[in-house]
């Protein structure tokens, strides 16, 4: 049976507008997008709601998350994570493989696909880790039902590092799909622990942590990473961006169109929430739990990144949704786990960022929904098009909350939000024209999300394939 659902009198935030309108969703997907105050659409609705004073973006694509499953589930799982990408306005997660098993084999991306399809609440994708030893199988993936490849250049939760100059070769020359690299030079980092550890001993103070996963060190690495990516013409997309000097690394991009028409540079920037939201200032009140990899910076470098969301240099936001237990958090710089659990903030926090006047809504969309669509070639979302799958998320602004525990669906509650006053509430959720999330609460726990697919016309079209 089709349900038809009226949006209306909503500002519509999509492809660089904002316009009051109506969306009308015809069961999973967008039926039509109409201009103007109370729109009558051409068939009549089951359901009409009246949105006056709300926006409705594109549900948020996040292209950075860590759901732990399978393998780390003390930590977090797929039914957890997913429902708070709900309530944060994430309709589709793309998945990290630093589980266990690491998702490097066939059968690893098999077993965590079918985890997903029983628990997974909002639509996902996955990752395949490269390794040295499956460097040589890259090119063999289902590009249809992959997101990308996922490379450890730099050594971080999982010891998923290839390492040897041979393997990293093979792994960019080997894969059409784009590449995400985690970018830290680890002989230089383990160069820095040890001095640390000769200074303070076995416990070194947290504060240490952006001193040891330095900037150097991430510079090195992002530069070698785009130097192999010109070199081979790979798609790179670097990850977590920390610093204001690799931003350099991001100048005069070379495009290539897509699907959506938007030209995608073949090498593009990730910045992450924890990168845009904290610095090393922020250690004395939050301790580890700012602790991540690589590391928040200075000030100046965190203003830089918020700078770069509006010139092109940073091409999407992702959230690097790393949950660990506040346990696991102990020990200070040495031994406390890295990762910060953000899914749930992550739209939120940003749309703070909007009434500060660090970005425009319309270009919050462009970094969180649309450029992940384009940058991973998503098929049909990331955008409130007709015919495009209706994932949707309704917020509304100057209706201040204070985060408290009891509002955090992740498995590990807590978070460095914590106390935080935000100001724009997410009131619903649309998953494939399902309101998944409505008023604070997940509406239905059996629902289930769907694994994306992606387009692969443009692999024919580059001269490199
Ligand atoms: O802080 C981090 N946490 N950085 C990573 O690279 C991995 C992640 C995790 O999985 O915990
Ligand atoms: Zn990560």
């Amino acid at each position: 049976m089709h349900k038809r659902v009226h949006i209306k009198n909503a500002t519509i935030v999509n492809e660089g507008r904002a316009f009051v309108g109506s969306i009308i969703i015809d069961d999973d997907r967008i039926d039509e997008v109409l201009e103007g105050r109370d729109c009558r659409p051409e068939l009549p609705a089951d359901e009409i709601f009246d949105a006056e004073g709300c926006y409705v973006l594109p549900g948020v694509i996040d292209d950075h998350v860590h759901f732990r499953d399978p393998g780390l589930t003390r930590k977090a799982d797929f039914d957890t994570e997913s429902k708070a990408a709900a309530a944060g306005g994430v309709t589709t997660v793309l998945d990290m493989p630093n589980c266990i098993p690491p998702t490097a084999s066939k059968q690893a991306l098999a077993e965590k696909i079918a985890i997903a399809q029983a628990h997974s609440h909002v639509n996902y994708g996955f990752f395949f880790g490269a390794t040295s030893e499956n460097a040589e199988e890259l090119h063999n993936i289902n590009k249809r039902k992959t997101v990308g490849v996922k490379l450890f250049m730099g050594n971080s939760t999982g010891n998923l590092r290839v390492e040897s100059a041979e393997a990293l070769q093979t792994v960019f020359s080997n894969s059409k799909l784009p590449i995400m690299v985690h970018c830290e030079d680890t002989d230089m980092v383990d160069a820095n622990m040890r001095a640390a550890k000769e200074k303070f001993g076995e416990h070194v103070p947290i504060e240490e942590h952006s001193r040891i996963r330095s900037e150097e060190a991430c510079y090195r690495s992002t530069a070698e990473a785009v130097r192999l990516a010109r070199e081979t013409n790979a798609r790179l997309h670097v990850a977590h961006i920390s610093t204001a000097r690799e931003l350099e690394l991001f100048e005069n991009p070379v495009y290539e169109k897509t699907h959506g028409g938007v030209p995608v540079p073949r090498i593009t920037a990730e910045v992450c929430l924890p990168h845009l939201l904290f610095c090393d200032e922020d250690y004395k009140r939050l301790g580890a739990r700012i602790k991540c990899n690589p590391s928040v910076k200075t000030r100046a470098d965190r203003d830089a990144l918020r700078a770069a969301l509006n010139d092109g240099r940073i091409f999407c936001i992702g959230t690097d949704h790393a949950p660990h237990t506040i346990d696991d958090k102990r020990g200070g710089a040495s031994k406390a786990a890295s990762g910060i659990p953000m899914v749930q903030f992550s739209l939120c926090s940003m749309l703070d960022l909007v009434d500060e006047g660090v970005l425009t809504i319309e270009r919050l969309v462009q970094l969180m929904c649309h450029n992940p669509a384009e940058r991973f070639y998503v098929e049909n979302r990331g955008y409130i098009r007709p015919g495009y799958m209706a994932d949707l998320v309704i917020v509304k602004p100057k209706t201040p909350w204070t985060l408290a525990t009891r509002m955090i669906l992740s498995k590990c509650n807590w978070s460095p939000m914590e106390g935080h006053t935000f100001h724009w509430r997410i009131l619903r959720t649309y998953v494939n024209g399902f309101m998944l999330f409505h008023n604070g609460h997940i509406t239905d726990e059996n629902y289930h999300g769907q694994q994306i697919t992606f387009t692969t016309d443009h692999f024919k079209r580059v001269d490199r394939d």
